[in-house]
């Protein structure tokens, strides 16, 4: 019998800087899909990738004193290190820079234009550059991008358009006919009535103010516009446009995508709107899941307020930061990060309620039985209890995973968890273990608890592979395992051997790793601030120069800032002026150190507060080998207030 196929893709992610957590979810939960159909014997196409074109890229190459190619090629490597410590098993990776795809993209390109649904044109519109979007006077409200809330653009250029506005009433009409194929629901009213609704416009498909993106073949000096190139991956990573459609025919229509609330526009309407035009068939779902949150805000990097998710990984282990991320946000739904709730999860979740299990499990087995069951068998009603909920337990992941309720699935697990820690307390084994006639019912009880162990590690495979591999291991179980597997209650092979090994959750201590995480986000800030800097020495012209004022100030005063190690308050006298200024240098000179000294006072930079303390400009000092700093002290014969040139 020929196996049921299930593509499955998350969006390509730019390549425009460090993931951080909110991305990396997209892709924990587009494995976890990708696992639990393997696991149930689907072919799997699970597809991510990188976004790689557009000017905001460009931009960012030329900023670091690299060819854009060079600046992807160094991004996408990061991204790839950064799926592999997520354990994430997409079977195919495609980058918009790979040959194959940008040949489909122009042959995409050329069969709309040959069928008339892309024509020339001229292009007046708003243009938000972080986003790469155009919008209409209508969608733009008081200047701003309605996605991002930042400045918009007017921009005017020659540009080929996509004629979307024809498929208007198609696309309606397959909303309709198939009221699944947009999830959450909520989100399909909103295409239909903020966007569709008030009239859907030509979307202008290329740009000629830059260079980096695919050329139109038929007019070099276009550049297809980066979204018609990043959502036609979907089809090109399968061989679309290429000599070899045969995965293409295998796979399409794809099952999901997945994508994050902001760009399901893009995905229910210019794409649906383009594959109608090329005549392919539609996705069967795009699924828009909300948004990880810090403190309230969208996580983004352009906010500065974001999680890194290797330091997550290396600090608590990819299971319970996957863990993490699946159960605590309803899929669909926006959710708070927060790092409590994460060291409180894994204390509670894993440490708790699943480790535990494992190991009292395990420890009693090698106490009792040397690590192997004898083959002797008492069995009362209550284990048939705890048989038929395991399976059922399955039935329910089952269905809240075909629903995509994902943290729903892992609740479910976990009342099954809670369970079987029941079971040993109903059944007290260190209590049989002393009465000689109760060995039969106690070897039971073990088997009975191995065996939900056994299912428990099928059913959480999907969201934690490591962990479902180690609990086999230690239970003595086969690593491998299908999904099957878990329907058969009494599958462990005769004498199985237990083996115990290090807690598979150590409790953690909230405020420690609060303090911990806090020094490790200095530490890799400082290191990624340092990677940011152009090669070399970026030389800057005389004028340049000439716009700061720095001049030689007299230290009168000086003294700690409350409640910080790091910031000392200085008084200065500048000529007749007097200036107040914040420097973090409290670890390495007292304020006595300083009294009386003169040293180079940048003048003219632009008052800020630090810890609610007024500074008015910046003190010089040099970075030493070791990390710490060197105040720049001026002789006294210099006049305070002199300008330096
Ligand atoms: N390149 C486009 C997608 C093109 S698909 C044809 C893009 N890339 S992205 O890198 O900005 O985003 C990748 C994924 O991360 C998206 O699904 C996006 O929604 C998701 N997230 C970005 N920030 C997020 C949060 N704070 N929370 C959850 N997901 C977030 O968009």
């Amino acid at each position: 019998m020929e196996s049921k196929k299930y593509y499955i893709t998350t969006p390509i992610y730019y390549a425009s800087g460090k993931l951080h957590i909110g991305n990396t979810y997209t892709t924990v939960v587009a494995d976890a899909l990708a696992r639990f159909k393997r696991m149930q014997g689907y072919d799997v196409m699970f597809l991510t990738g990188t976004d790689e074109h557009g000017q905001k890229i460009e931009g960012k190459a030329k900023e670091a004193g690299l060819t854009p190619k060079e600046y992807v090629d160094r991004m996408v490597a990061d991204i790839k290190k950064l799926w592999s410590l997520y354990n994430i098993s997409n079977d195919r990776f495609i980058r918009t820079t790979d040959d194959y795809h940008e040949r489909a993209v122009q042959k995409i390109f050329k069969k709309l234009y040959d069928k008339g649904d892309i024509y020339k044109g001229k292009y007046e519109g708003w243009y938000c550059k972080p986003c790469e979007a155009f919008w209409t006077d209508t969608q733009v409200k008081d200047g701003v991008c309605p996605d991002c809330g930042r400045k918009v653009e007017w921009a005017q250029e020659e540009a080929y358009f996509f004629r979307i506005s024809k498929y208007a009433d198609r696309l309606l009409d397959y909303y309709e006919k198939h009221p699944d194929f947009i999830q959450p629901q909520s989100r399909m009213n909103e295409m239909i009535n903020n966007f569709i609704k008030p009239g859907l416009e030509d979307t202008c498909v290329s740009r000629t103010s830059f260079t980096w993106g695919v050329p139109v073949d038929f007019d070099p000096k276009h550049v297809v516009y980066v979204w018609i190139d990043a959502l036609s991956n979907y089809i090109t990573a399968l061989g679309y446009g290429s000599d070899d459609e045969s995965d293409f025919k295998k796979y399409w229509p794809a099952d999901i995508h997945l994508v994050g609330k902001e760009i399901v526009r893009f995905h229910t309407i210019i794409w649906p709107a383009l594959l109608m035009a090329l005549d392919i068939p539609l996705p069967k779902k795009v699924f828009g899941h909300g948004w990880l949150l810090l403190g309230g805000d969208k996580m983004s990097k352009s906010k500065g307020n974001i999680i890194d998710p290797v330091i997550l990984r290396n600090r608590y282990g990819v299971d319970a930061v996957r863990y993490f991320l699946l159960r605590e946000i309803p899929f669909g739904s926006d959710g708070n990060f927060s790092t409590e709730a994460l060291i409180n999860r894994t204390n509670s979740d894993l440490a708790n309620d699943l480790g535990n299990l494992v190991s009292r499990t395990v420890a009693m087995i090698e106490k009792y039985f040397g690590g192997t069951l004898p083959d002797i068998f008492e069995h009362h009603d209550i284990d048939d209890e705890l048989a038929e909920m395991a399976v059922q337990t399955g039935s329910l992941v089952e269905t809240n995973m075909d629903n995509l309720q994902i943290s729903q699935a892992l609740a479910e697990i976990w009342k099954f968890v809670s369970r079987t820690n029941k079971y040993i307390d109903e059944n007290m084994p260190w209590v049989l273990a002393k009465d000689p006639s109760k060995q039969a019912r106690l070897a039971t009880v073990l088997r009975n608890l191995s065996e939900s162990i056994r299912i428990i590690s099928i059913y959480i495979e999907p969201f934690m592979p490591d962990t479902a591999v180690e609990i086999r291991k230690r239970i003595g179980a086969n690593p491998v395992m299908s999904w099957s597997e878990s329907k058969n209650f009494h599958a462990l092979p005769k004498g199985f051997k237990v083996t115990n090994g290090k807690p598979l959750f150590p409790r953690l201590d909230l405020e420690k790793e609060l303090d911990a995480l806090e020094a490790l986000k200095e530490k890799s800030n400082a290191e990624e601030k340092k990677k940011e800097e152009p090669e070399g020495v970026a030389q800057i012209t005389i004028d340049d120069f000439a716009k700061v004022d720095l001049r030689v100030a007299k230290v009168t005063a000086c003294e700690k800032v409350e409640k910080s190690d790091k910031l000392l308050k200085l008084q200065l006298k500048v000529g007749s002026e007097n200036r107040q200024v914040v420097s973090g240098i409290a670890k390495w000179y007292k304020p006595e150190d300083l009294i009386g000294k003169k040293i180079i006072l940048v003048y003219n930079l632009k008052p800020a507060k630090l810890r609610g303390v007024e500074s008015q400009g910046m003190i010089l000092a040099a970075d030493t080998s070791d990390g710490a700093a060197k105040v720049i002290f001026v002789d006294d014969s210099v006049e305070d207030g002199s300008k330096l040139r």
